[in-house]
This record gives C-alpha cells, structure tokens and sequence, in this order.
C-alpha cells in the first residue's frame, strides 16, 4: 500500500546506548504529535534493535536492519539471517544499499538471494537504487535504474511486489550534502512509476512508496516530499540528530 514514510538509516553510527536515546526522542515527539500519516521508521545496526523495539511503541514506530544474510542459515560465520531478524521485531530491512553493493560487493544475484529471504519471513524489503555521478552526467540515469530494477525486483511475483517499497537513492547525493533537486527527484520517481506500471500495471505502480536518499534535510525535505511521485525519504546523515530527524518528519 502506498504510505508516507519517513526512514532513518543510522549506518555504523551510534553505540546501543547513544541509539536507544536517539530512539526515544524519535518516539517521545512522534507520540506528542499523535496519529499521523507518515510511517517513521528507524534503521539500526543489528546489534540495537532489540533494544530499540523495547525502548519505542513500535505501534508507531518501525525497525529496520540495514542488511540480511543471503543464506537462510548455517555456517556462515558474522552472518545476521532475515529469520533472526523478523524474530527481533524488525519489521523492516535495507537491500541493495550503494554502500553494500559498493563495499561489499553486493550483486543483483546476492540481492535476489536476500529479497526472497527478507519476503519469505514477513519482513518489508525498502530496496534502494540510483545512479553513480558518471552515468548521471553521461544522462544514462533513467536505464541505469530501469536495469537494476529489471534484475532484482522486477523478477519477484505481483504479490511479492506490492510488498517491497523502493528507495531512489543517487549515489552522487549520499552523504555529499549535494540533494538532487526538487525537480531531478520527481523526475526519477515519475520515471520509476512509469516503469513499474510498464511491468505490472497501474494499479500496482500507484500503490508503490518511492522514497527518495541523499542528503536530505530539514531544509529540504519539504520541497522533495511535496512532489507527486515522491512519497518520503530514507534518511541518513540527518537521521543520527533527533531534531533534524523529528523536523523532516515533519515536513509532512
Ligand atoms: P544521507 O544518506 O542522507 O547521509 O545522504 C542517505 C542514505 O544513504 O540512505
């Protein structure tokens, strides 16, 4: 279903304690304000959620992994399972962020292998895409993505993706204080419906949350939100300050 949603991606940022405390603030303001209709959502490192879902009214708010294994389970060794996160209270995970696919050498096989997974144990995949600075000025941006939506997503069933939610993240904009603009965003989203009602009809596409990633903030994050096809944001950086975090939901 397609919902405004505000999601915070703390990366490898905070120590469990710094997190629970960035949580409760999160949640102290999210409850003041009342029923709304913005889903806020947190992504924690593994090792918080836990204690994230104890410390928040996950009523009101949701968790995220950053990350699942692309193994059910067994012998390998650091590995965190989608089974064991489901089984934490996450509700959420992060697939195919550029920092994984360019870090960790995560592929279009490895993400099916982590989507499926992430599906088959009732957790909603937010699974991101975007563009390196050099296709975007080559003006190669709309293929690029089409292409790794075609190898990922695109091969789930309809049922199965009408479950996802879709982050359009350029990797040009992650973390460089440079956003896209208002226009470039919805331009993209606009793009990414297209697609999706290509592969799976209208009804689908208009039931899909596009979340657009890269440096946005208070001072953004209205312009960007208000666009049509742009139905919220993954947020880093500015995810790891309550305040900054509380005003972009706001923004709503
Ligand atoms: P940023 O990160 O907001 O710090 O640019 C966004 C993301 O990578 O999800």
């Amino acid at each position: 279903m397609r919902q405004k949603i505000v999601a915070g991606n703390w990366k490898c940022n905070t120590t469990l304690q710094e997190g629970i405390e960035l949580a409760k603030a999160v949640d102290a303001t999210v409850a003041e304000k009342g029923a709304r209709d913005v889903v806020v959502i947190l992504g924690t490192p593994f090792t918080h959620i836990t204690k994230v879902v104890e410390a928040i009214n996950t009523g009101r708010i949701g968790v995220a992994a950053q990350n699942c294994a692309s193994e059910a389970k067994g012998a390998y060794t650091g590995e965190v399972s989608a089974a064991m996160v489901k089984s934490t209270g996450a509700e959420y995970v992060i697939l195919g962020h550029s920092e994984r696919r360019q870090y960790y050498g995560e592929t279009s096989g490895i993400l099916n292998k982590k989507l499926a997974l992430a599906l088959e144990n009732g957790l909603t995949p937010i699974y991101c895409c975007g563009e390196a600075l050099e296709v975007r000025e080559a003006g190669a941006q709309n293929e690029f993505v089409k292409q790794q939506l075609a190898e990922t997503v695109f091969t789930l069933s309809p049922e199965d993706f009408k479950k996802i939610v879709i982050a359009y993240e350029p990797i040009w904009a992650i973390g460089t204080g440079r956003t896209a603009t208002s226009a470039q965003a919805q331009e993209m989203h606009a793009f990414l419906r297209g697609t999706i009602a290509e592969k799976y009809g209208k009804e689908i596409a208009d039931g899909t949350s596009i979340l657009y990633g890269g440096s946005c903030n208070p001072k953004n994050a209205k312009e960007l939100f208000a666009n049509p096809d742009v139905d919220g944001g993954l947020i880093g950086g500015a995810s790891l300050k309550a305040e900054d975090f509380i005003e972009i939901i706001n923004a709503y």
